[in-house]
């Protein structure tokens, strides 16, 4: 029977609960939390120390989220011999090398399954893919609670906040959304992914991106009267010049697979030198099935698997030098440099000339913090 100790007892936490509860071949024995919950009162600590040093336990499966002390509590259960299984992007990809290392260091597994696309195996496919194979691409719709706004915003006019007050009740969204509307989130998924397919190791900050915030009933028409659907997508290549990454709202031709990922639905691709694309559709965000990820990467340990995803993580920055396409922009502050990549008017907004991604991202932001509300989507 093995045996796991939960810190958090959140939605994810209380989800693998529910899910172990389920099971026979293990059991929850111990739970981190620090308010009183009587479904688990006989089984709860507030200290860490009782979980680490308790020689029956063999997997620690983290899911309270942020960074601290979520980081120090894993490296003291990587020190003690412990298993690891989180579904805690955030700490992954800012201690992506720290964390794999001690893992390495210590003898134990480190899996984080639950972290990229919920309850999608994507990051363990991505590894089967590497095995044999060159991957040259990942990304997508990563995630849930943007899906979900931008899918509503689509379907009828309605408040971005009142949608996204809904994505919150139902438990997509992150504790402080604007880690998923601005596009935080995503970056961290993103890192992850990129890392383990092309054994590298990013800093999130490095990768541009520019989320939903600022979106509008009136883009939306406008890109819907040229036959596009909005959607905000994740990139992350190979290229001559090492690895590009970038992250931005996207026009699809309303018949591509991505126009069609409706609610909290996530759509993660590899491109891969002999497979082609191959596409990984489904819940990417919520309880139950980012719950069953972290389950079953407890079941993995319990199969022997040890290792990291991979074992590579050479220091790379990313370079989007080399990439360009057109842009839609909406702004009541053109500036000189927007009217001379301007090619047309689409509703309040242009349609400029193919433009370095290096250099978009960098303006928009600019102009976002001179509080100069602006829109920008890619046209694939
Ligand atoms: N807030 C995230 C999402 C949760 O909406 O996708 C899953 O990572």
């Amino acid at each position: 029977m093995m045996k796991l100790a939960l810190l958090g007892f959140g939605v994810v936490g209380k989800g693998v609960y529910d899910e172990v509860q389920k099971r026979s071949d293990m059991e929850v024995s111990k739970v981190l939390v620090r308010r009183h919950i009587e479904e688990i009162a006989p089984i709860a600590t507030a200290d860490i120390a009782e979980i680490v040093n308790d020689p029956a336990i063999d997997i620690v499966a983290e899911v309270m989220g942020g960074l601290h002390p979520a980081y120090e509590y894993i490296c003291a259960a990587l020190n003690a011999g412990k298993h690891v299984v989180t579904a805690n992007k955030a700490v992954i990809s800012a201690y992506y090398g720290e964390l794999t290392e001690l893992a390495r260091k210590n003898g134990v597994a480190l899996r984080c399954t639950a972290a990229v696309g919920g309850g999608i195996p994507w990051l363990v496919n991505l590894e089967r893919c590497c095995r044999l194979d060159t991957v040259t691409e990942v990304g997508g719709i990563m995630n849930g609670t943007t899906n979900y706004i931008m899918d509503a915003m689509h379907a009828a006019p309605v408040a971005f906040d009142e949608i996204l007050k809904k994505a919150q009740e139902l438990g997509y969204a992150e504790a402080d959304p604007s880690a998923d509307i601005d596009g935080d989130d995503i970056r961290r998924k993103l890192t992850i992914s990129a890392n383990i397919a092309f054994g590298a190791q990013l800093s999130e900050e490095e990768i541009p991106m520019f989320g939903i915030r600022t979106v509008t009933d009136g883009d939306i028409a406008a890109f819907q009267s040229r036959g596009y659907v909005c959607k905000l997508i994740a990139t992350a290549k190979r290229t001559e010049q090492g690895v590009a990454a970038w992250l931005e709202p996207t026009l699809v031709d309303a018949h591509a697979l991505e126009a069609a990922v409706p609610q909290n639905y996530n759509l993660i691709s590899f491109q891969s030198e002999y497979l082609g694309r191959q596409s990984y559709f489904g819940q990417g965000a919520g309880r139950y099935p980012t719950a069953s990820n972290v389950v079953q990467d407890c079941l993995d340990i319990a199969e022997g698997k040890r290792a990291f995803y991979t074992d590579a993580a050479q220091l790379m920055t990313p370079d989007n030098s080399g990439v360009m396409h057109a842009y839609y922009v909406r702004t009541d502050k053109a500036d000189a440099w927007l009217e001379a990549i301007t090619a047309e008017t689409l509703g309040d907004g242009v349609i400029t000339k193919p433009v370095r991604v290096a250099q978009m991202l960098p303006w928009a932001k600019a102009n976002l913090e001179m509080g100069n509300p602006l829109f920008i989507a890619a046209i694939r």
